[in-house]
This record gives C-alpha cells, sequence and structure tokens, in this order.
C-alpha cells in the first residue's frame, strides 16, 4: 500500500518528509542503505558486505513488492531531498494474522536525536491501523538503547528476550520481541 505523505519539523528546525518509496528512488535508498549498513550494522539485520552486491533494479523491486502489498509498506525520510531513514511494516501474510505487522527501521546518524525515529514510528502505526495492521511486533537487539527507548516511548511492551540470535564479531547475542497493541484492544 502507499501511505500518505507527511511533514515533520526535525529538533534543528530543518523539515523532513516521510513518504512511501517509488522506483525512481531506488539509486538514492541503495546509498542510503550502505551508509546505514556502515554505521549501524551492529544494529541490524546484515553486515556491510551485504550491500555491496544490491543494485538498483533489486532495490526498485524490493520497492515495487512494498507499493504493490494490499497493506504493509515502505516508508522513507527524505530531509533536503537526501533518504535519511526508512521504516518497513510487513504485513504477516497468514489470514488469521491479518491484522498483525512487523516493523524494522534505521536512520543516519547525522540526523539522529531530532524526533525522526519517533514521528516515523507514530506515522507508520496510524499508516497501519488505517488498514487494520493493529498488532505490531519488532525484535530489537539487547544493547541497542537508543531503539529500546525509543520503542518504549511509542508505546511497545518487551515481550521477553530471545536468546543468541544474532552472531556479531563471533559473539551471539540477544534479541528483545516487543509488542505493540493499541489500548482499549
Ligand atoms: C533507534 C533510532 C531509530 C532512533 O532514531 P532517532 O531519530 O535518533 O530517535 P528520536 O530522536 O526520535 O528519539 C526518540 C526517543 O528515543 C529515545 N532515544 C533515541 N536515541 C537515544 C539515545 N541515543 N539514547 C537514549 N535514548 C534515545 C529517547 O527517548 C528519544 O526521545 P527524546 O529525544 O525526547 O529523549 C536510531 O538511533 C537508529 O536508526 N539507529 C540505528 C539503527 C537501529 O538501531 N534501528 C533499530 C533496529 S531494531
Amino acid at each position: 500500500m502507499t501511505p500518505v505523505a507527511s511533514e515533520v519539523r526535525l529538533r534543528d528546525g530543518r523539515v523532513a518528509l516521510l513518504r512511501a518509496a517509488s522506483p525512481e528512488d531506488a539509486p538514492q535508498l541503495v546509498t542510503f542503505l550502505r551508509t546505514l549498513a556502515r554505521e549501524s550494522w551492529r544494529k541490524l539485520g546484515n553486515p556491510p558486505s551485504h550491500f555491496d552486491t544490491l543494485t538498483d533494479e533489486a532495490e526498485a523491486a524490493v520497492i515495487t513488492t512494498y507499493a504493490r502489498a494490499p497493506r504493509g509498506f515502505l516508508l522513507t525520510a527524505w530531509v533536503e531531498e537526501e533518504a535519511v531513514g526508512s521504516l518497513t511494516l510487513s504485513a504477516r501474510p497468514q489470514k488469521l494474522n491479518a491484522h498483525c505487522a512487523d516493523l524494522g527501521m534505521g536512520i543516519l546518524c547525522k540526523v539522529h536525536r531530532q524526533g525522526l525515529g519517533a514521528a516515523l514510528v507514530r506515522h507508520a502505526l496510524a499508516e497501519g491501523e488505517r488498514v487494520g495492521l493493529w498488532n505490531v511486533s519488532l525484535r530489537v537487539r539487547a544493547h541497542n538503547a537508543p531503539a529500546i527507548a525509543l520503542y518504549e516511548s511509542q508505546g511497545f511492551i518487551r515481550i521477553g528476550t530471545l536468546r543468541a540470535v544474532a552472531e556479531i564479531d563471533g559473539a551471539f547475542e540477544d534479541e528483545h520481541v516487543y509488542q505493540r497493541i493499541p489500548a482499549g484492544r
């Protein structure tokens, strides 16, 4: 689906545009993903080398898949026409899980602590609820204090901890499972 666009004022006064990605954004998003991976791969799913072989065409295909999905989406954040953040809300494919989604996100270091992460999460949760995705889960590495603080500030509750699920520099790290269900559900 295509989430509606939204603007958010950052703490430094600049304006960030939150919007769906289109296939023409692929080259910029590949650059963004490579930078994000270099900066933050220990908190994410793949090492930087994973993105060396990512082509613009492959990224355009990912964007198209999200755009054609009936409910999930890829939301991107742009400051001065540079991609600086992204968030995916991936709907579960099974019918009985039709109200459930998984959230993943990342923002470049140069715009951290500007309120962008919180704005992205709030916008994504609102857009998800609009299409019936109200039960949102995520996994976050146990050492990732900034992300944990962000998620808890947005109403996510820690459900438990998965042991030794990410191998980083030869050590196996834990991940917390978080879930958010709106009040009244
Ligand atoms: C986690 C992340 C998305 C936060 O983005 P951000 O734009 O810096 O977050 P915000 O500025 O909106 O901060 C929102 C709240 O999160 C918490 N927070 C964010 N960064 C924090 C930090 N470094 N230390 C402590 N709390 C932090 C605070 O409660 C903050 O509210 P406050 O600024 O009013 O105190 C960003 O650090 C990031 O992309 N990190 C690398 C990738 C990653 O970890 N992705 C998540 C994987 S599960």
